[in-house]
């Protein structure tokens, strides 16, 4: 674990969420630190209860895990105040001083834009917001009064943590081909999602990465527009249980097969060490809530087994129904 990058391969919406607080459980994390902004949604299920977090970092669920928001990340002020009061760890979380703020105009000026909206955007803001930073006119954290309590330097706090060997997270949203540099542009989000580009988001070089956990769903989704090959209708994705709607916008969420030539890419441009593979029941059904490779069928085997052929990369980690704790963990 020391310093591990999970990091979407896909469109968004692989389970990093479910991934991460596995993981922050089960490993006890020490801290997580999340990038991105606001236009993405992390669902958590804990303790009965579902979150679709879109500020706090999912180690949340992990009760003394230090919470940190990176320097490269955009702030939406009135969402973190809801989100650390909602998940309690108003005492645990902090922000870097120089993060970015995403503020009302940004929203109004994205679905303002007949550009954006073509694009499909999810409407916070983001693209706006990060032309203003690119401008660098933008607010930033140390700038706004309800911030101060939470300001802190979260690369020191990071690059301290992983030399003093704790066991530290580093949380990518959205997925690789919604990349503004390796994605499908212009359908893509307004900054780049890869592993290397979470790392300097926090503040964090190459040579102190352990682990990237590349986390793909067993099939393909996508929202908004933009190419999605071997795209299936709403009608057939509904009869194969992979109709799903956004955890933040609550669109439709368009849906394909796995693909093994994107994922070979996407393990590739991430330098994946580890693949989690979520939803493993939605495309075979008889997975529904195991918990050991063995017992998995051998078509859902089979699967596995291709994946880690293309990528090249060990599958460590199977989702196979919602809760954190219904996952196959096959790391040493
Ligand atoms: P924006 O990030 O709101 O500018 O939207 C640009 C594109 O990225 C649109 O296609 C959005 O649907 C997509 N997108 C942004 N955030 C997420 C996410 O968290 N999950 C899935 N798609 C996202
Ligand atoms: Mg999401």
């Amino acid at each position: 674990m020391p310093c591990t990058v999970i990091v979407g391969g896909f469109w968004g919406d692989e389970g990093k969420g479910k991934i991460i607080s596995y993981l922050a459980l089960k490993d006890r994390l020490d801290f997580c630190v999340r990038t991105g902004s606001v236009n993405a949604a992390h669902t958590i299920w804990f303790e009965g209860k579902r979150y679709a977090l879109h500020m706090v970092p999912g180690g949340f669920v992990t009760e003394k895990c230090r919470l940190l928001i990176a320097a490269g990340a955009n702030v939406h002020v009135a969402q973190f105040l809801k989100e650390a009061e909602q998940t309690g760890v108003k005492n645990r979380i902090g922000v870097d001083r120089q993060a970015s703020i995403i503020e009302e105009k940004h929203s109004a000026q994205d679905k303002a834009s007949e550009h954006l909206k073509a694009l499909g955007t999810t409407g916070w803001g983001v693209g706006p917001a990060i032309e203003e930073r690119v401008r660098r006119t933008a607010k930033l954290a140390k700038d706004v009064p309800e911030l101060a309590p939470y300001l802190t330097d979260v690369a020191l706090e990071t690059n301290r943590a992983i030399d003093g060997g704790k066991k530290v997270l580093l949380e990518g949203t959205q997925g690789l081909l919604l990349s503004l540099f390796h994605g499908s542009y212009p359908y893509v989000t307004g900054r780049d999602t890869s592993a290397s580009a979470i790392c300097s988001e926090v503040g964090v070089g190459p040579t102190k990465v352990d682990q990237v956990v590349l986390v793909f769903k067993s099939f393909v989704t996508r929202v908004g527009t933009g190419p999605l090959p071997d795209e299936i209708s709403k009608e057939e994705a509904i009869k194969r249980g992979w109709f799903e709607t956004a955890a933040g916008t609550g669109r439709d969420r368009r849906s394909a097969p796995f693909s093994f030539e994107l994922a070979k890419r996407a393990a590739m441009i991430n330098g994946a060490t580890h693949l989690a593979v979520t939803k493993l029941d939605c495309v075979f059904p008889e997975c529904q809530g195991l918990r050991a490779y063995e017992r998995l069928p051998l078509e859902a085997k089979q699967f596995i087994k291709r994946i880690e052929d293309e990528t090249r990369v060990p599958v460590s980690l199977i989702g196979t129904g919602p809760d954190a704790q219904d996952l196959i963990d096959r790391r040493e």
